[in-house]
């Protein structure tokens, strides 16, 4: 088998106001130990899976550039060894502007890393201090110039739209700021308003005034036709690569493929061959950092939870979200049964049907049909964060999705319908 491989460092400098990531502010952090202990963990989950080839690395967060790159380096060292990691594999690190100076950059690629995905999320400075962000739109274009040097071509931004207070012609305007100096990957989050951030809080206190769904539908679209003008193709439904820049391992995750998380709270689903199984399990590691070093050093690893994934489910979903030529077209993700119940037209392909994947777990379903969606195919709502509901089809009546484990309740009632 071959599987892409993730790790996870919780740490982050600061808690911005909008993200509920598993992330600690570090106390007396003992690097060497939290180093030890993803190698550990890194060998017997690529051991259990009995994987042969590597295909991608990501090193994710919290905020991994501020892991020494010694610690990249290591666990970098162990999957070579563990497993095969070809010459030139994807190796991803997710990097903060403020703890990415040119230097550590340097560091950074020396220890392996050949991409790197900054998170930019704004230019505008009010809204980067309404998120909570430690940095300025200076700090992260420096970062941006800095990293195109190191990493040319495979560096991506991240941005955050439908923000409070934004307009679609601000965040187009920021948009076409950055498409002035960014390099040839770019991924575009709709702002979830999370439960237990200061951002849920304020916006349900009214002090925040969040825009109206319909405007951040418009943002979206907005974007995918600005980005589409500056050469940029939509490989997926947050991520746009020109020059081919795509990146294998976010591709990966949505063509359904395996892959092992290791690190607090890293999420993993592949087959435990080493341990006699034959089907695939979701795997959830322990989230505190200190509880989960204590699991590893004795027993090899923090695994907390375990889920056979025995149907298609929810891979079966993930092939059919991406939106692009390689995509098996929109009856992939309505369901079997809605596809025999429904006759599919070719003009149904177009339409924009919106997932954002969120680490795989979470679904946030928004933005509207083809215009030519005929009366089987009821107009979309409101983006919704939260609780997706589909109403009834002609053909195959009410339907509820399952949020928590993004599956429909009910085999064959997932349809088209509107959001609560
Ligand atoms: C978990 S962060 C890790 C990267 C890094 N710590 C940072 O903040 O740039 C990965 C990306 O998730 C996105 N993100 C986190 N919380 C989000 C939310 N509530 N809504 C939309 N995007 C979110 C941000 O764009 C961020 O760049
Ligand atoms: S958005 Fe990034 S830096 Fe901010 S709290 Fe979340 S993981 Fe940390």
């Amino acid at each position: 088998p071959v599987l892409t491989f993730c790790e996870l460092w919780p740490y982050c400098e600061k808690r911005c106001s909008y993200c509920n990531f598993n992330k600690y502010i570090p106390r007396n952090l003992d690097e060497q130990k939290m180093r030890n202990c993803l190698v550990q963990e890194a060998q017997t989950l690529i051991q259990l899976s009995q994987v042969k080839r590597i295909t991608s690395v990501f090193f994710g967060g919290g905020t991994p550039s501020l892991a020494n790159p010694l610690t990249i380096a290591a666990v970098l060292d162990t999957v070579s060894q563990c497993a095969h990691l070809a010459e030139g594999t994807e190796v991803t690190l997710e990097a903060n502007p403020t703890s990415a100076d040119a230097s550590c950059l340097a560091e950074f690629q020396k220890a392996g890393i050949n991409r790197l995905s900054i998170g930019v999320q704004s230019l505008n400075n009010t809204e980067l201090k309404l998120l909570g962000r430690n940095h300025t739109s200076c700090d992260a274009l420096r970062t941006l110039e800095e990293a195109k040097k190191l990493f040319a071509g495979r560096t991506s931004i991240d941005l955050i739209f439908g923000l409070p207070g934004q307009t679609n012609a601000s965040w187009i305007q920021g948009l076409e700021e950055l498409l002035t100096v960014c390099d040839d990957h770019i991924s575009l989050y709709q702002l979830t308003l999370e439960r237990g951030t200061s951002l849920f809080k304020q916006v349900h206190q009214g002090t925040l005034p969040m825009p109206d769904p319909d405007v951040v539908s418009e943002m979206y679209e907005c974007s995918r036709h600005v980005l589409q003008n500056s050469g940029f193709h939509q490989y997926e439904v947050s991520n746009f690569a020109r020059n081919g820049a795509l990146s294998t391992h976010n591709l990966s995750y949505w063509q359904g493929s395996q892959y092992i998380g290791i690190g607090p709270g890293a999420h993993g689903r592949f087959v435990p061959w080493g341990d006699g199984k034959v089907h695939r399990e979701a795997r959830i590691q322990t989230l505190e950092p200190d509880v989960w070093m204590k699991e590893v050093l004795a027993v090899g690893h923090g695994t907390r939870k375990r889920t056979e994934l025995k149907g298609g489910g929810e891979d079966f979903q993930l092939k059919g979200l991406i939106p692009s030529s390689q995509s098996l077209g929109w009856q992939w993700w309505v369901g079997p049964e809605a596809r025999n119940g429904w006759s599919h037209s070719d003009s149904y392909l177009d339409m924009v049907a919106t997932f954002q994947l969120w680490r795989i777990q979470r679904l946030l379903c928004y933005s509207s049909l083809h215009p030519s969606a005929g009366p089987g195919f009821p107009k979309l709502g409101a983006p919704a964060a939260f609780g997706l509901q589909f109403t009834s089809s002609p053909a195959t009546g009410p339907g509820s999705w399952d949020y928590e484990n993004c599956s429909p309740t009910t085999a064959g009632d997932l349809s088209f319908g509107k959001l609560i």
